[in-house]
């Protein structure tokens, strides 16, 4: 089986991580999948951005959640990347899902709720998916694992990633344990019996974040099921010349 590729924040390393032009892009170059990060805003509106805090990727300072959407949408998320995305917005969850609806690639939505817990953000974006049809065709990953539980209590069907940065005791019993289908580890933590052990587990193995050729080749080369990277067009030409 092929790796997917999924674009980690859309094509993040060419346009401003989150926002639609860089998911634009990343759809552009071929990317198989686009990976991006949900968190709420203070009128519980599901949003696309990485940082609790808003300051790096926007002229805004303080945490999102306490930002309503319409002051949301007031900030300027593309102007730290370059003048040429001025203007460019922190896009909703909505205007996500309804970009991707015709489209032909996978969706991958991290729930960013390791460090605040966003009351009812597994149900929130459930009840997107849902909305849009696009369950089938969806990863969950958290690093909270009490989420990935959570989103299997609402639908054991939903597929779902367990993340995490470091290796942790019988990590594969404990993923399973949660519901998780997949294990998505930091590349750091890729080795070949990492990915021999969760295929005898049925657990599929993505891996973030992987930009080099040498580290791509070296995850397409070990069965990796997917990569992340801030570069799906490097990814594809390097899987092609394999
Ligand atoms: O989902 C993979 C990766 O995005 C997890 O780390 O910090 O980039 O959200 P981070
Ligand atoms: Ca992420």
């Amino acid at each position: 089986m092929k790796t997917i590729i999924y674009a980690h924040r859309g094509a993040s390393k060419l346009a401003p991580e989150n926002t639609m032009p860089a998911f634009e892009l990343a759809y552009k170059m071929g990317a198989e999948g686009i990976e991006t990060d949900v968190q709420l805003t203070k009128d519980n509106v599901p949003v696309l951005i990485h940082d609790e805090n808003v300051r790096r990727t926007t002229n805004g300072t303080g945490f999102l959640l306490d930002y309503t959407l319409a002051e949301l949408k007031q900030l300027d998320a593309g102007s730290w990347f370059s003048d040429q995305y001025r203007g460019t917005s922190i896009p909703t969850l909505h205007e996500f899902l309804q970009w991707v609806q015709d489209k032909h690639i996978k969706i991958n939505l991290e729930l960013k709720n390791n460090i605040i817990d966003y009351k009812d953000l597994e149900k929130i974006v459930y009840d997107h998916l849902e909305a849009f049809n696009l369950l089938d065709r969806t990863v969950i990953s958290s690093f909270n694992s009490a989420s990935i539980h959570q989103v299997g209590l609402i639908d054991e069907s939903v597929t779902t990633g367990f993340l995490t940065s470091q290796k942790i005791k019988d990590l594969i019993d404990f993923a399973k344990d949660q519901g998780a289908r997949g294990l998505h580890i930091k590349y750091r933590m890729l080795n070949p019996s990492i990915v021999k052990e969760a295929h005898l587990n049925n657990l599929y193995v993505a891996v973030y974040t992987v930009n080099r050729p040498i580290q791509l080749r070296r995850c397409f080369r070990l069965s990796c099921d997917a990569i992340f990277t801030d570069v799906p067009n490097i990814a594809k030409q390097t899987r092609d010349m394999l």
